[in-house]
């Protein structure tokens, strides 16, 4: 069965502010979609990865990513749009009887959609996503439980407390098998957009399976979490 990874690349990064697209910054001397694309590779779980990036950064991404089974696609406004795009350019090579990403029947098995804003993910978590799905799990989230109380509020006004038990919060590599994400995405609507992929399977009534997410799987987001994932490597 073979593994398809979209790596999705394609955010301005506003909130990390750092003056360049997110997955164009470096991260203790290497840019954060190489890093990602290299946690990937490195998991022995992905044949091919694809990367969407803003179309003004196709060339510099291909020059970072040389040497490696990757292909470079341009994003999309928004993440769903992104995924979306890469999905369709998987299917066309599909079509074309292409090779890696391809089974003898002509379709590829497994994708993995994982956010270039997760660099320091470790390949561990990555194999336990797909060996979740090979097991028959058509879609699979790494999952972590909430330390910090949760409350709804209106305005600055607490309305009620959430019972955090049930609570988890969700990371990527999410896994699917290619029809399922596939379904999921053209049953949604061109226009649907979602802040994770597991979320448009269960809109259209999918079953989510959860397997235990990794604290270094975190996103980075804010200068916060850069200055976090620097400390990190400087202590490995
Ligand atoms: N992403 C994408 N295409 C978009 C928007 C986001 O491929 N149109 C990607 C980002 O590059 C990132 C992942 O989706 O790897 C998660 O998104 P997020 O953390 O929100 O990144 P940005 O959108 O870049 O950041 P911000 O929301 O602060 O602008
Ligand atoms: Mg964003």
């Amino acid at each position: 069965m073979s593994v398809a990874a979209v790596v999705p690349a394609a955010g301005s990064g506003t909130r990390l502010g750092a003056g360049a697209p997110k997955a164009f910054v470096p991260l203790a001397g290497v840019p954060i979609v190489v890093r990602a694309v290299d946690g990937l590779l490195a998991s022995g779980v992905v044949d091919e990865v694809l990367v969407a990036v803003p179309a003004s950064l196709v060339n510099q991404a291909e020059e970072l990513l040389a040497g490696r089974p990757v292909r470079v696609l341009v994003g999309g406004a928004e993440r769903t749009a992104t995924v979306r795009r890469a999905l369709e350019s998987l299917e066309a090579r599909a079509a074309h009887g292409g090779e890696r990403a391809v089974t003898p029947e002509g379709h590829a098995d497994i994708v993995l959609v994982h956010d270039a804003a997760r660099p320091l993910t470790p390949p561990a978590l990555i194999a336990s996503v797909v060996e979740a799905v090979r097991a028959g799990h058509p879609a699979v989230v790494p999952v972590l439980p909430l330390a910090d109380t949760v409350k709804q509020v209106v305005g600055s006004h607490v309305e009620s407390t959430v019972d955090r038990s049930r609570l988890r919060a969700v990371q990527t590599p999410q896994g699917f098998t290619v029809d399922t994400l596939r379904a999921a995405y053209a049953q949604s609507g061109v226009d649907a957009v979602a802040t994770d992929d597991a979320g448009l399977v269960e809109r259209v009534g999918g079953t989510v399976h959860t397997v235990p997410g990794d604290p270094a799987a975190f996103k980075v987001t804010t200068a916060w979490d850069l200055r976090i994932a620097e400390l990190l490597l400087e202590g490995s």
